[in-house]
Parts: structure tokens; C-alpha cells; sequence
């Protein structure tokens, strides 16, 4: 099978809208990781938090990654924290190219707190907590984001500079 295009980075880093675009400028599939999981297991991402809990969560995360093995070559947007867990940066290494989508803490807290209820890890935060929780969760799993193939830091003030930006890399990775 061919190889994926797989976008990581923060929750809230925009993998999935810049997934379905490069996807569509590059004539190739599009794969949400988070939706994949809701329609192989059923259920929503935040029911399958509230029942089994994260440990199950990152289990079923990991055992629908290996589906992307089956596969056409596809643009793929993880979860925020699929990089972090198990060996699925490697793997992820191993079936295609990695692109992190690096984002100002200010600008991801900015789209977070307007979208906290679908996200279980966010859903109960209070305002004045979110920065601090935010910041934290970001500075132990920087270590992984910044083990991608590419790193594309989206501080473009308009987003066709950032897609010419994306697809320039994608070009010479
Ligand atoms: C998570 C991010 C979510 C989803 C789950 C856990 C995380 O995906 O996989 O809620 O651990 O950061 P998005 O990054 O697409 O929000």
C-alpha cells in the first residue's frame, strides 16, 4: 500500500480542516482517525471515554491506526494525543510521512474554549484553567510532536499562504 500523509499536532490545530483541503488539492482520501474509531467501535469518541475510560481509549486508538495499513495512500489527521502513545509515532513513521502542525499555545487556546464539549480531556475544564492545562498537556507531548518528518508552523496570517506552505513540504518530504 502507499504511503499516508499523517497530520499531527495539539487538539485544536486545525489537523482535520487542513486534512480535508490538502486532500482535496492533492486528489487523494481524506481519514479522521477520531471519526474512523466512532463509526468502527459505534460509538462517540467522549461515550467510549465516559464507559471504558482512556486506557481502553488509546487501545482502540492504536488497533484502528493498523487499519490504515489496509489502505490507499491517504491524508490522515490523528488524534491530538495518537503521537504519544504505544509505538504509533514509529509506525506512523514507518507507512507514510508525519507533518506536525505547530500552533501558538494563545492561538489553540483561543479555538479551544469555544470547542470543549466533544473533546472529553477539555469537556470540564473551567476558563481559567484551560491556559494553564493547555500549556502543561502541550509541554510533555511536544517531545513527540517535534519528532515528525516535517514541522509546519502555522503562524500564516491567511490560509492560503499555509496551504502553499503544506503543500511545498509535502512536495520535498
Ligand atoms: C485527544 C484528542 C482528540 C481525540 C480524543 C483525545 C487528545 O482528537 O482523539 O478526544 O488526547 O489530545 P483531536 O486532536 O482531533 O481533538
Amino acid at each position: 500500500m502507499g504511503k499516508h500523509i499523517f497530520l499531527i499536532g495539539f487538539m485544536g490545530c486545525g489537523k482535520s480542516y487542513w486534512g480535508h483541503l490538502l486532500a482535496e488539492r492533492l486528489n487523494r482520501p481524506f481519514v479522521d482517525l477520531d471519526a474512523l474509531i466512532e463509526t468502527r467501535e459505534g460509538k462517540l469518541i467522549a461515550d467510549i471515554f465516559g464507559s471504558e475510560g482512556e486506557d481502553a481509549f488509546r487501545i482502540i486508538e492504536r488497533n484502528t491506526l493498523h487499519v490504515l495499513e489496509q489502505m490507499t495512500a491517504s491524508i490522515v489527521a490523528v488524534g491530538g494525543g495518537t503521537p504519544c502513545f504505544f509505538d504509533n509515532l514509529v509506525w506512523m513513521k514507518t507507512h507514510g510521512k508525519v507533518f506536525y502542525l505547530k500552533t501558538p499555545v494563545a492561538e489553540l487556546c483561543r479555538r479551544l474554549k469555544d470547542q470543549r464539549a466533544h473533546r472529553p480531556l477539555l469537556a470540564q475544564m473551567q476558563d481559567d484553567d484551560l491556559q494553564l492545562f493547555i500549556e502543561t498537556l502541550l509541554y510533555k507531548r511536544a517531545p513527540f510532536y517535534e519528532l515528525a518528518d516535517v514541522i509546519l508552523e502555522n503562524t500564516e496570517r491567511q490560509d492560503d499562504l499555509f496551504m502553499a506552505k503544506m503543500e511545498r513540504a509535502v512536495a520535498g518530504a
